[in-house]
């Protein structure tokens, strides 16, 4: 049976690279996969106060990534960081306190930009803030999309060969190591 990924996109924006990206991972990912792209909207701000009766926003999202058999981040730079809204999704998703629904769950980073960085720093940024509460990190391949500006057309599809041939590499070797952990 194939393993379920969490695909999660850091950015809100309607045409968002980001989500196009997690979109296009979805489509090329090998059969042992089955990707869910899962988008922050409406995840309300993380408040202590309300973890006695969690929003339903809350809870359907750590339902989500409870069900899920690892997780993926796909995400934009903002401000050498992760946007916000991610910030507060992991957030949500790590608590109540020892119960963080991303526990145990392999997880991959993809981060991009229309830049020639590639979001690297906000990839460093997840890796320095999420162990702890996940399980373990793919360290190799690191994937860091530079110039995603130019690579999708007005209908979102994935036009730039370059691009989709290390998202295939990406994937394929994430696939490989999330069946490993899962054996
Ligand atoms: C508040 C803000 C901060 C940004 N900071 C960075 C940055 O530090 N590094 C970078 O490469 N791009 C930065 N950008 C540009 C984003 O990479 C670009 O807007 C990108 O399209 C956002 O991702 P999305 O297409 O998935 O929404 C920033 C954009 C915004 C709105």
């Amino acid at each position: 049976m194939a393993h379920t990924v969490a695909v999660i996109v850091g950015s809100l924006r309607k045409e968002s690279f980001s989500l196009k990206v997690a979109k296009a991972l979805a489509r090329i990912a090998p059969p042992s996969l089955e990707l869910e792209v899962v988008t922050l909207h409406g995840l309300s701000f993380f408040n202590q106060d309300l973890e006695a009766a969690p929003p339903a926003d809350w809870v359907s999202f750590r339902e989500t990534l409870q069900k899920s058999d690892a997780v993926l981040f796909v995400t934009p730079e903002y401000n050498r960081s992760i946007p916000g809204v991610l910030k507060n999704a992991i957030d949500v998703g790590s608590r109540p306190y020892g119960k963080s629904s991303f526990n145990g769950r392999p997880i991959g980073i993809v981060s991009n930009s229309p830049g020639p960085l590639g979001g690297v720093c906000a990839a460093m940024n997840l890796k320095q803030i999420l162990p702890g509460y996940v399980g373990p990190i793919l360290q190799q391949p690191e994937i860091y999309l530079t110039g995603v500006g130019d690579a999708f057309d007005d209908k979102g599809n994935l036009i730039k060969e370059a691009l989709e041939k290390v998202l295939k590499q990406y994937i394929d070797a994430f696939a490989a190591w999330v069946d490993s952990h899962k054996k």
